[in-house]
């Protein structure tokens, strides 16, 4: 017989940072290329600014910078890091995983590092898997990024994305941990609505010498985000053990200003719970939104350490995972 793995007890987030861009853009940099208006951005999404890389900040340089101020928030050196996971769509190689590269710029001892795909939800699904590998015995503590350079992909000319997506990074380091610090993922997947947003095949893309930009039927994905998502957010509630009126910090994916509060109405959340609005001045940041609107809450001190968080992520695939966490 071989031997089992054994891990820790349970998990925790030990440290959240995040890297924003330094080119600020207005939505009066964009409205002219697509027939809109300051107005209309503000009302439709809540959007008034976001921002997007400059040369030199790129999927890779952003995610160090962010894994840096993480691992200085939890006080653990990289040498202790033993599993990297990037998630991103943005990343225009298809191999190497950046993952292996960031590790490496990182100074980290050969963890293992690997790249996932989950669209906006991909920070969440690190999570859920750190929190597991932790607990398996696979790692004793991981580096989970999102990272979004979604300025290369978004079509300027296009109504329906140019004024939402945008570039950062953002990441959290997992350990092990006394007491519950993660609680169940509740997870899942929409294949038959994958058309919905999408970016097309690249080798035709290629060929017919096309960037291949990202495109989105937002009214849909709006629909489906701000009903079916208040469902998993309450699912994950109930799989942690606690109510709403329990809950101190609500951290949804920035996808849309109006999605936020259809949620935060529909899940019943009472006023005390404190609501992450990071989308005002960052946009849509993809896979880096949720660990980048933690990070301004810790930092702006709306969110102690801890409280308990819900985390909820959802976008293309269409895929979805929620969490609910105590803060770092
Ligand atoms: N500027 C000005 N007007 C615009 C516009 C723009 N950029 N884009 C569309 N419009 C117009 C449309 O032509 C339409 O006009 P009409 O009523 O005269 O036909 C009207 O605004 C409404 O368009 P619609 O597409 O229904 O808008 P909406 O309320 O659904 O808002 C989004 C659009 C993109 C903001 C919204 O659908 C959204 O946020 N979707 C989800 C996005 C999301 O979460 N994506 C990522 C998941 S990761």
């Amino acid at each position: 017989m071989i031997s089992a793995p054994t891990g820790a007890p349970h998990a925790r987030i030990l440290g959240v940072g995040g890297y924003r861009p330094s080119r600020v853009i207005p939505n009066s940099e964009i409205v002219d290329l697509i027939d809109s208006s300051d107005e209309w951005i503000r009302t439709r999404s809540g959007i008034v600014e976001r921002r997007w890389a400059n040369d030199e900040e790129t999927v890779q340089m952003m995610s160090v910078a962010a894994s840096r101020k993480a691992l200085d928030h939890a006080k653990i050196s990289i040498d202790e890091i033993d599993c990297v996971i990037v998630a991103t769509v943005s990343h225009m190689r298809q191999t190497p995983a950046v993952a292996a590269l960031v590790a490496d710029e990182l100074g980290a001892d050969h963890p293992a590092a690997f790249d996932i795909s989950a669209a906006c939800a991909g920070f969440c699904h690190g999570i859920a898997m750190a929190s597991d590998f932790i607990r398996g015995g696979s790692a004793r503590n991981v580096l989970v990024i999102g990272v979004e350079r979604l300025s290369d992909i978004t079509n300027p000319h296009d109504r329906g994305t140019a004024f939402i997506f945008a570039d950062g990074a953002g990441a959290a380091v997992v350990g092990p941990s006394d007491e519950p610090g993660i609680g169940p993922v509740v997870w899942g997947s929409s294949g038959d609505k994958a058309e919905l947003i999408q970016t097309p095949d690249w080798f035709e893309a290629n060929e017919a010498k096309e960037t291949p930009w990202l495109t989105m039927e937002g009214n849909p994905v709006f629909r489906w985000a701000s009903f079916a998502m208040a469902k998993v957010g309450q699912e994950a509630l109930e799989k942690a053990g606690i109510t709403a009126d329990e809950l101190d910090c609500f951290v949804p994916h920035q996808a849309n200003m109006r999605i936020v509060d259809a949620l935060a109405r529909s899940m019943k959340l009472p006023e005390t719970v404190k609501i992450a609005r990071d989308i005002a001045t960052m946009g849509n940041t993809s896979a880096a939104s949720v660990p980048l609107a933690l990070e301004r809450m810790i930092e702006e001190g709306q969110a102690q350490s801890g409280d308990t968080a819900l985390l909820i992520a959802f976008g293309a695939g269409l895929v979805y995972a929620a969490q609910v966490v105590v803060l770092p």
